[in-house]
C-alpha cells in the first residue's frame, strides 16, 4: 500500500520533537502491547495510563477495540485486514511520538511481521513490546465479552486462538505474567520506563 508520489516533499518544521519533548519533561515512546484477547492488555495499558498522567506525563492511549469504532471501522479480522490494522495505527504511534507521547497501544496484533514492520517504522524513537502472557484458557474463562463462547459455537470466525493464529513473542521486550495484580504489572512497567530514561526516576 505504499503510494509514493514524487511531487509530495516532506518539509521539515521548525518544532522538533526535541522540542516537544522537553516541554513536556519526558521522551516520546511506544508502548505496544500484544497478547490474546481477555489477556488484560487494555486494561493493564489503562491502569497505567492513569499512573503516569498521575505523575504529569503526557500519554495516549490506543485501543483496539477504540480504534475499530472509527480509524478502522472499515476493517474486520482475516489476516489482510490485521495487517492494514497494525499498518495503521503504527503509523498513527509515529505522529504521537513525534508529538512527544508516551503512546501505550493495546492491539492483539497477533502476526510477529507486522510488530516488527511497527518497530521498524519507529526508527531511533523507543519502542517497547509488551507481551502480556496470559494462557488461552485463562483468557476463555474469563471472556468478559462473551466472544470465545461465540468463537467456541462457530459463531464467530477467525478468533485469534480458537480459528487464527497468534504468533508468540520470541524476544519482547517485556514479558508479563498476565495472572498477576494489576498494580504489580503497572509498577513493574513504570520501573521499565523509569530503566529506558522514557520518565524521570
Ligand atoms: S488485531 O488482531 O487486529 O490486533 P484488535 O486488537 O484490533 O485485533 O481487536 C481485537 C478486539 O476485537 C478483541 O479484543 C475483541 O473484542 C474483538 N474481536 C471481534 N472479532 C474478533 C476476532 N475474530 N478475533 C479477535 N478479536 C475479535
Amino acid at each position: 500500500m505504499a503510494l509514493q508520489n514524487e511531487n509530495v516533499v516532506w518539509h521539515p518544521h521548525a518544532v522538533t520533537r526535541a522540542d516537544r519533548e522537553s516541554q513536556h519533561g519526558h521522551k516520546g515512546a511506544v508502548l505496544w502491547f500484544t497478547g490474546l484477547s481477555g489477556s488484560g492488555k487494555s486494561t493493564v495499558a489503562g491502569a497505567l495510563e492513569q499512573a503516569l498522567h498521575a505523575l504529569g506525563v503526557s500519554t495516549y492511549l490506543l485501543d483496539g477495540d477504540n480504534v475499530r469504532h472509527g480509524l478502522c471501522q472499515d476493517l474486520g479480522f482475516n489476516d489482510d485486514d490485521r495487517r492494514e490494522n497494525i499498518r495503521r495505527v503504527g503509523e498513527v504511534a509515529k505522529l504521537m511520538v513525534d508529538a512527544g507521547l508516551v503512546v501505550l497501544t493495546a492491539f492483539i496484533s497477533p502476526h510477529r511481521a507486522e510488530r516488527e514492520m511497527v518497530r521498524e517504522l519507529l526508527g531511533k524513537a523507543p519502542f517497547l513490546e509488551v507481551f502480556i502472557d496470559t494462557p488461552l484458557a485463562i483468557c476463555e474463562a474469563r471472556d468478559p465479552k462473551g466472544l470465545y463462547k461465540k468463537a467456541r459455537a462457530g459463531e464467530l470466525k477467525n478468533f485469534t486462538g480458537i480459528d487464527s493464529v497468534y504468533q508468540l513473542p520470541q524476544a519482547a521486550d517485556v514479558h508479563l505474567d498476565g495472572e498477576q495484580l494489576v498494580t504489580h504489572l503497572v509498577a513493574q512497567l513504570l520501573d521499565v520506563l523509569r530503566h529506558h530514561a522514557i520518565i524521570n526516576p
